[in-house]
């Protein structure tokens, strides 16, 4: 069955894109923390991108992707009123949501879109929320309006300082940390170096942490081993079992070591594609 794009905007020209993808029967289960598997088209492979969004009133779901390679360019070539081949889902166990006095949500990039979901979910259980987002300047920021919508404060760091706290999300975390008390959980979504930052500054906290995990995934329902990824010392499969961990005990090297293991294959694949558009 064919998944319609009924809405696309270029968050970012060139580099991020949102789809509203009309798919009712995964609209209706998705749940925040939540991905899918979609296939742009027959030759297409299969990719995961979280579920930023969801209305299932509409029967649509939202997703916002960062065009790295092949197959996130080919996606991003769609427009409104075309199809995606497949997509799969809801996929991944949902995050585990609890009471909570105050939770602290860092996005970072592209993975602010994938947090607001998450944020969403805590908010409507009656969490205080305080989002933390960064990117390498302003404009490179997601999802600003829409998190202010529900949370009480939404904070900014840039790289360049030009907007919000100049440096990075962790200084900002850090700084919260120390002065909320009340703060019982943080959850962090987006580049793996950030994600392991975010579980440093915490930890002497002793707060929760809990990260999503990109590894790379193909069938994302267990049995092709692509997501294996160590938590605790223990083999785990980031499809099933997560993708949500606890963000201090994740192997985050050998997340980093899995996640390049094709690079040479995809830059290839990108080069090839590009010379054919
Ligand atoms: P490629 O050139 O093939 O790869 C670029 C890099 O992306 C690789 O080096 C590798 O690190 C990673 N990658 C490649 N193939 C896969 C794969 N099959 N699965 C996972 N990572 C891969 N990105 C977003 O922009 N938005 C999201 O909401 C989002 N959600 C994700 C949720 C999950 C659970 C996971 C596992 C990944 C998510 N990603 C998301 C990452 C996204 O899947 C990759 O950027 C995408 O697959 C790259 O495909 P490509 O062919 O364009 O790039
Ligand atoms: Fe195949 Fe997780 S993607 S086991
Ligand atoms: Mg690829």
């Amino acid at each position: 069955m064919p998944y319609r794009i009924v809405k696309r905007k270029d968050l970012i020209p060139g580099q991020t894109v949102l789809m509203v993808v009309d798919a009712p029967m995964i609209a209706a289960k998705a749940r925040p923390g939540n991905f899918v598997i979609l296939r742009v088209n027959d030759h297409g492979e299969r990719i995961p991108l979280t579920i930023a969004d969801r209305d299932p009133a509409a029967g649509t779901i939202t997703i916002v992707f960062l065009v790295v390679g092949k197959s996130t360019a080919l996606l991003a070539t769609l427009q409104e009123g075309q199809d995606i081949l497949d997509v799969c889902g809801p996929l991944g166990r949902p995050t585990h949501i609890e009471k909570r006095k105050a939770v602290i949500c860092v996005g970072g990039g592209t993975g602010i879109a994938a947090m607001h979901h998450i944020a969403k979910g805590h908010h409507e259980a009656g969490n205080r929320v305080v989002a933390v987002i960064g990117a390498r300047n302003k404009d490179l920021l997601l999802f600003c309006d829409e998190l202010g919508s529900f949370c009480p404060e939404v904070l900014i760091a840039t790289d360049d300082g030009s907007r919000g706290h100049k440096g990075f999300v962790t200084e900002v975390l850090q700084k919260r940390l120390e002065e909320d008390k009340d703060i019982e959980e943080v959850v962090a979504i987006g580049p793996v170096p950030m994600m392991e930052a975010v579980a440093k500054v915490t930890k002497p906290f002793g707060v929760k942490t809990t990260v999503s995990l990109n590894s790379i995934m193909v069938d994302g329902i267990g049995m092709c081993g692509a997501c294996r990824c160590t938590v605790d010392g223990h083999v785990r499969f980031a499809c099933v079992d997560g993708p949500e961990f606890d963000g201090h005990a994740v192997d985050f090297q050998e997340l980093r070591m899995r996640l390049g293991q094709f690079r040479c294959e995809e830059k290839q694949s990108f080069d090839q594609f590009k010379a054919r558009s």
